[in-house]
């Protein structure tokens, strides 16, 4: 039996992780910044552990004795940061297996002008993170996700409140189901370390106008779509599909089945 921890054990992926390492029979440690909330129910072998990667308080006692660490926590911004203090910890504490999740075209996105870092950026910061995690010096493994449903929902529901909804032209995407990400996480938590292996996206690479049409058409909501073309070499990279991936289209779920599928503890 492994002891896991799990950072961004509370998130989207980290959730679903944290569930199915717990089922394999493995103990499973969560970091978060919060304790659990006052009367929540607890999971058997699993613990939490409170801690701040962006303070390093609580990481030391967080890595310690852990046999692999799935590095699930995550933001828009400060991510290679919040790593190297997981990464630094980790080493003092015997360095363990880490397997990270990053994203599909993370070394494809340009960044050749302020444009491109400012409404691109995320890619490259998570290809430096990835960078981090290369030249820690513990075991690694990188497994590069496209973006989750739950952010095409979460981006198409904010830009849907309005009457006129903006679409960015051309821009093609491979949204995945997170439970498609989190099976493959949990196999590489179980393997040894692979360096960066093969990404994963969902089953359909579509125009961003697409997958909001289709948000909208479930929803039953009548908005006007406006196309809005973005400028730089990393909106021209991926409108030539530099954040898809079709020959690792193995999400089993697609959009629609997604937004009409009840949702629930998965
Ligand atoms: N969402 C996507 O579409 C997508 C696609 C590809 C790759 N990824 C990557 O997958 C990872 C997980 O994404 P997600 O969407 O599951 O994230 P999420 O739902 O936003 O969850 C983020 C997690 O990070 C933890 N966290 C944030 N700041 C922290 C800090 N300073 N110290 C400790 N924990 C911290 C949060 O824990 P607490 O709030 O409990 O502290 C939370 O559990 C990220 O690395 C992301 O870049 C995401």
């Amino acid at each position: 039996m492994a002891l896991v921890l799990i950072t961004g054990g509370t998130g989207t992926l980290g959730r679903q992780v944290a569930d199915r390492v717990r089922r394999s029979g493995d103990e499973v440690r969560i970091l978060s910044r919060h304790p659990a909330k006052p009367g929540a129910p607890r999971e058997p072998g699993v613990q939490r552990f409170v801690g701040d990667l962006a303070t390093g308080r609580g990481i030391a006692e967080a890595v310690t004795g852990v046999d692999v660490i799935a590095h699930c926590a995550g933001g828009p911004k400060d991510d290679e940061a919040l790593t190297r203090t997981l990464v630094a910890a980790a080493k003092k504490a015997g360095a363990p297996h880490i397997v990270s999740v990053s994203v599909v075209g993370a070394d494809r996105v340009p960044m050749r002008s302020r444009i491109d870092r400012t409404l691109f950026g995320y890619f490259a910061m998570k290809l430096a993170t990835e960078r981090v995690v290369r030249q820690s010096g513990l075991p690694w493994t990188v497994l590069r996700a496209s973006q989750f449903f739950e952010l095409i929902e979460t981006v198409a529901g904010a830009l849907s409140k309005s009457p006129v909804v903006p679409t960015f032209r051309g821009l093609k995407f491979q949204p995945v189901d997170v439970q498609t990400v989190a099976d493959r996480m949990a196999e590489l938590i179980r393997g040894e370390p692979a360096g960066l292996v093969p990404e994963v996206a969902g089953p359909v690479v579509a125009d961003m106008a697409v997958f909001v049409r289709d948000y909208l058409q479930v929803k039953g909501k009548r908005r006007a779509l406006v196309p809005i073309p973005l400028p730089g070499a990393a909106a021209h990279a991926i409108a030539a599909g530099a954040i898809t991936a079709p020959d690792q289209a193995v999400g089993r779920q697609t959009w629609v089945e997604y937004l009409t599928t009840a949702r629930g503890p998965r």
